[in-house]
């Protein structure tokens, strides 16, 4: 059966020394906290901080991801960070179409799926976002704009490699925002998700596929988000940056 996963994206936040204290900080948490089998939790730090979470990962709990990888092999591609730098650095999973990457960097769904066939050839699970803007949500086009990202970011691979995605949804007008879906909207999207799921690939697939919320988590409404049962956790952004917030949303299951 699919797993429970909180992942935090740290986004472009910290300096080494401060990324240093927070992870410390997670460990002495986790150390401190049961959090049950069923629960993973992964860090997604920024490039530079990788390889020192990876090595604390080594000891304890957590597994690592990146934010971003590029959609090519290796070369001529000066500022990118291939999937195979980040497998031979023990990197597990990646965030792959996040919507500040779609907004500031023009990431389409074509490219988002080259990233995504980059990241399962070396062997890393990629946490792939979706989710509608405002005005979408507004003129009630949320599952129309939901079912364009899955279909054309993950739907041509075959059952095996889906069985690999953690999928996100992320309504970005609750990113960073303190406008939280209620419970009712993020349950009525993720069940969508799955039926969506299910149609291309079976029920079994849909079924072990842990899909996640994520937008303006935190440890006062991740209770309720997570009650639901097509929610599997939770990608948070803000509240991933302390130790205690954090930890205290991967406990709300
Ligand atoms: P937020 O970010 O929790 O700060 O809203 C979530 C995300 O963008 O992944």
């Amino acid at each position: 059966m699919r797993k429970n996963i909180v992942a935090g994206n740290w986004k472009m936040n910290k300096t080494f020394d401060e990324a240093d204290e927070l992870v410390t900080n997670l460990i002495e948490q986790l150390e401190e906290k049961d959090l049950g089998e069923n629960t993973d939790v992964i860090i997604c730090p920024p490039f530079p901080y990788l390889e020192m979470c990876t090595d604390y990962s080594n000891e304890s709990y957590f597994a690592v991801g990146a934010q971003n990888v590029s959609d090519r092999d290796q070369g001529a591609f000066t500022g990118e960070v291939s999937a195979d730098m980040l497998a031979s650095m023990e990197v597990e999973y990646c965030i792959v179409g996040h919507s500040e990457r779609r907004a500031y960097y023009g990431e389409t769904d074509a490219l988002i799926a080259k990233k995504v066939d980059q990241l399962l050839k070396n062997d890393i699970r990629p946490i792939v976002c979706c989710g509608e803007v405002l005005e979408e949500r507004e003129a009630g086009k949320q599952f129309e704009v939901v079912k364009r990202q899955i279909t054309d970011g993950l739907f041509h691979l075959d059952a095996e490699a889906f069985g690999k995605i953690i999928i996100a949804y992320e309504p970005v007008w609750a990113i960073g925002t303190g406008k939280t879906a209620t419970p009712e909207q993020a349950q009525e999207i993720h069940a969508f998700i799955r039926g969506l799921i299910a149609e291309k690939y079976g029920k079994e697939v849909a079924d072990n596929t842990s899909i996640l919320y994520g937008g303006s988590c935190k440890p006062s409404n991740a209770k309720e988000l997570f009650a639901n049962p097509d929610v599997d956790g939770g990608l948070i952004g803000g509240a991933s940056l302390k130790a205690e917030d954090f930890i205290n949303i991967a406990l709300a299951f």
